[in-house]
This record gives C-alpha cells, sequence and structure tokens, in this order.
C-alpha cells in the first residue's frame, strides 16, 4: 500500500472519552452539522446502520470479490462496521473529521482510518475494488472527488453512493421553518441553489456568508451526467426509499 498523503493518520490516535461518556452523548442526538458533536452523530448513525428494522440504515450491496474497500467521509466507519465484512477484507477509511476517526479506530481498530480529504485520496491508482460514499458526496468538490474515486478504483471497480435529492433539502428547509431557525433556512436554499448550479453548469460555490461550508443536493440527471463525464459506466440509479446510485470503472 502506498501512502501519499505524509500527514495521513493511521494508528496513532487517543481518545479521552469513555464508552459511557459517548453512549451518553449520543442519547443527546444531534444532526449531522460541521463537527461540533461529531461522536455523538456517528454513533447514531452507527446505531441506524445497525439496526436491520431502522428505515434511514442504508448500506451498500458489497459485490463478491471486492476486497478492498474505500469509504470516503467514512466518519466513524459506521458504513464499513455495519456491513460486517470479513476480516481478511482491506477496509479503509478516510474523512476530514480527526474526532470521527479517533472514535472509528476505538470501535473498530481493523478499520484504516486515514485522515484525507475525498478530492485528494493518499493511495495509488487501481488500489481499490470499491468505493463507497455515504451522504458524503454532498460535502465535497463533486468534480475532483469523482476524478478521484476513479482514479483509486482497479479497471473492474464498482462505485457506491448514496446521496441527498432536492426533496430532502426541501424537508429539510420545511423542517427549519418549523422551528424558526431561519439561518439554517437561509443555508438549505444556498445547498438548493447549489444543486441547480451543479444540474445546469456542473459548477459548486461556498456558502457566500463564510465562504468555508461547501454543500449540494444532486439530482438523477446532474449525477449521471457527472459520472459519465468522469468515466464511469453503468450507472444505476435507484431513488426508491434512499438516492443511490452504483456506477462500474471498467465497460
Ligand atoms: C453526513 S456525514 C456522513 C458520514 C458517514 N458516511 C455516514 O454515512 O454516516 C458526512 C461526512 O463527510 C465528511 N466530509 C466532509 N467533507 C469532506 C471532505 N472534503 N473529504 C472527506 N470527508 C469529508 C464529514 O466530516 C462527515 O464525516
Amino acid at each position: 500500500m502506498e501512502v501519499r498523503n505524509k500527514n495521513a493518520v493511521r494508528d496513532d490516535f487517543e481518545v479521552s472519552t469513555s464508552r459511557k461518556d459517548l453512549e451518553a452523548k449520543a442519547s443527546r442526538i444531534v444532526p449531522c452539522r460541521g463537527t461540533a458533536d461529531s461522536e455523538a452523530y456517528h454513533l447514531s448513525e452507527l446505531r441506524i446502520a445497525s439496526s436491520e428494522n431502522d428505515p434511514r440504515r442504508i448500506l451498500p450491496l458489497v459485490p463478491p470479490g471486492c476486497e478492498r474497500i474505500l469509504d470516503v467521509g467514512c466518519g466513524a466507519g459506521q458504513t464499513l462496521i455495519a456491513s460486517k465484512l470479513p476480516s481478511s477484507h482491506f477496509l479503509c477509511g478516510i474523512d476530514i473529521d480527526r474526532a470521527a476517526l479517533q472514535l472509528g479506530h476505538r470501535i473498530a481498530p481493523s478499520i484504516h482510518f486515514v485522515l484525507a480529504r475525498g478530492e485528494s485520496i493518499p493511495f495509488r491508482a487501481n488500489f481499490f475494488d470499491m468505493v463507497i460514499c455515504r451522504v458524503a458526496l454532498p460535502y465535497l468538490r463533486i468534480d475532483t472527488a469523482l476524478d478521484e474515486f476513479y482514479r483509486v478504483l482497479n479497471p473492474a471497480g464498482v462505485l457506491w453512493l448514496a446521496l441527498h435529492s432536492f426533496a430532502h433539502t426541501v424537508a429539510e428547509i420545511r423542517k427549519s421553518l418549523r422551528v424558526g431557525n431561519l439561518k439554517d433556512v437561509v443555508f438549505r436554499f444556498y445547498v438548493l441553489a447549489n444543486g441547480l448550479s451543479l444540474y445546469a453548469t456542473n459548477r459548486q460555490f461556498r456558502f457566500p456568508f463564510g465562504q468555508r461550508r461547501l454543500e449540494s443536493c444532486q439530482t438523477t440527471r446532474g449525477i449521471r451526467k457527472s459520472l459519465h463525464s468522469h468515466g464511469f459506466r453503468q450507472i444505476n440509479v435507484s431513488r426508491s426509499r434512499h438516492f443511490v446510485v452504483t456506477a462500474t470503472k471498467g465497460p
């Protein structure tokens, strides 16, 4: 394995919080916004991913032969952990949230957690059999990230994405309106506008107030177009309960 990023965090994590504290935090679940309470958020997502009857649960179907798997924007690795893959597999999660990676390392030390951006993946080309990205692509520079996903996948590799739709963002706006959170309403309108911009011009822009946040929502047509233009084939979009897209690198 070749690691390009010298700053990559591998196995030197230290977690100060006890499991009891984490469980207590998890019971006051907050939605994923920034990294303010990332441990609680990722623990709650791990619970969802591990509960077979939870309608919010969505896990990738890992095809036979996919043994090197990368989860981009993995958080604490909840998707990989809940997928219960054989221990012989090489499982790796990357994220920009150090606290989440530390938590993941503590829960599942066999997974390789690396501090890295989805737009600059510190692995050599053709290394992975599968790249998964569960509701993290909406926070990434999509053009650059798709280039990277394509690069690190081997020629027979498979991509699996779970995305945020326009309908999801509209529902978030309604929720924020109901509780009178006008700041979030403004932000969600930005997410909608960014989604439209991606769809129409393939361009994304940062939230104008503060410039640090980046988020978009996706359309079926937009993501198909982007994946195709990055070389992906056999693009399959499912819009039943979740917005899930699969694609292959090869023909
Ligand atoms: C909504 S959470 C999803 C976490 C996990 N995949 C799941 O399904 O529960 C989005 C994650 O993307 C991560 N993220 C945001 N921007 C990123 C980037 N540029 N590169 C890698 N990860 C990023 C966040 O830190 C966060 O952990």
